[in-house]
């Protein structure tokens, strides 16, 4: 049975348990992260805290932070998974348990900080090479699309239509703009041009889109951030989706229709490759650092 973290103990998964006032179970009032572990090292941990961070303060939940790098390795080490090639923590923090009231409790609660951490597989080579298919899906989310809050319901109903399509990811459509995912940012090429949403305020401001803007530029892609018309795709020659979990993912047909040639496109393998580079060079550093 896995071994979980809440509020300061580390437990069996099934003797983790939270009370009924808590305000994430009653309004979702509370964020979380999803930080990728590659070889037992956390990718990207900097970034993950800073969002994090952005979040506790958007929500003016007043928590800690420091011991939470200690607690997400004790996590991994607790459940087998160093060695995993890759795996995550899950990271949740609510405001707490009070009686139900909308407004914040007077007298301020301790706030709930719960992590798992679980092992992840990346689609096998064949199955990537062949391309993902999205289905478009209206965006029915609230105006702070940059707060990671497990607010999800939206998401939740997106990923489900897509699953009910028969396909692999939903691609929301905001004001006849292509914004990102239910679960991942969104991308696509046109004209050898690497174009996403701006990081605003209707997109999650990923930690994988960051880098792969990084590398793009780095490599020598143009890029362009700004709106994505849902119209225009038809004029796109690659597109892909982005995330903790999902990485570089090739999306080669959107509501039926193919993207470009409908092949995973030569922009996407680079920056796959490269990410992919970066995260290996990451994990041999890191293991020499350990030495
Ligand atoms: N999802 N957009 C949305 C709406 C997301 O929920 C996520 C992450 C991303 C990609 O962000 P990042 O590159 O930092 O993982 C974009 C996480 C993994 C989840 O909900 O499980």
């Amino acid at each position: 049975m896995s071994t979980v973290f809440l509020n300061g103990e580390y437990l069996p998964v099934a003797e983790a348990k939270i009370s009924v006032d808590d305000r994430g179970f009653l309004f979702s009032d509370g964020i979380y992260e999803v930080t990728p572990s590659y070889r037992g090292h956390l990718f990207g941990w900097q970034r993950h805290m800073q969002r994090l961070l952005k979040g506790l303060c958007e929500l003016r939940i007043d928590q800690d932070v420091s011991g939470l790098e200690a607690m997400h390795h004790r996590l991994l080490e607790e459940n087998d998974l160093l060695d995993e090639e890759t795996a995550l923590v899950y990271l949740q923090i609510t405001r707490g348990a009070a009686p139900r009231t909308h407004a914040f409790p007077k007298d301020p609660v301790p706030p709930t900080v719960y992590a798992f951490a679980k092992r992840w597989r990346r689609p096998s080579d064949e199955r990537w090479e062949r391309g993902f298919e999205a289905v478009t899906v209206p965006d029915r989310r609230w105006g702070r699309a940059d707060i990671k809050t497990v607010s999800l319901l939206p998401n939740v109903l997106a990923q489900q239509a897509s699953v009910d399509a028969g396909v692999d990811d939903a691609l929301l459509i905001r004001d006849g703009m292509a914004v990102e995912g239910a679960h991942q940012n969104f991308f696509a090429v046109f004209g050898g041009t690497l174009v996403t949403h701006p990081a605003s305020n209707v997109i999650l401001h990923g930690i994988t889109r960051g880098y792969v803007l990084e590398i793009a530029r780095e490599i020598g892609i143009p890029v362009e951030e700004r709106a994505i018309m849902t119209e225009s795709m038809k004029y796109a020659d690659e597109a892909f989706f982005t995330g903790t979990t999902t990485e570089v993912r090739p999306t080669t047909r959107i509501d039926g229709e193919p993207v470009g040639s409908g092949e995973v496109g030569p922009v996407t393998r680079r920056l796959a490759e490269a990410f992919r580079a970066k995260i290996d060079a990451f994990a041999a550093d890191s293991e020499i650092a350990a030495d």
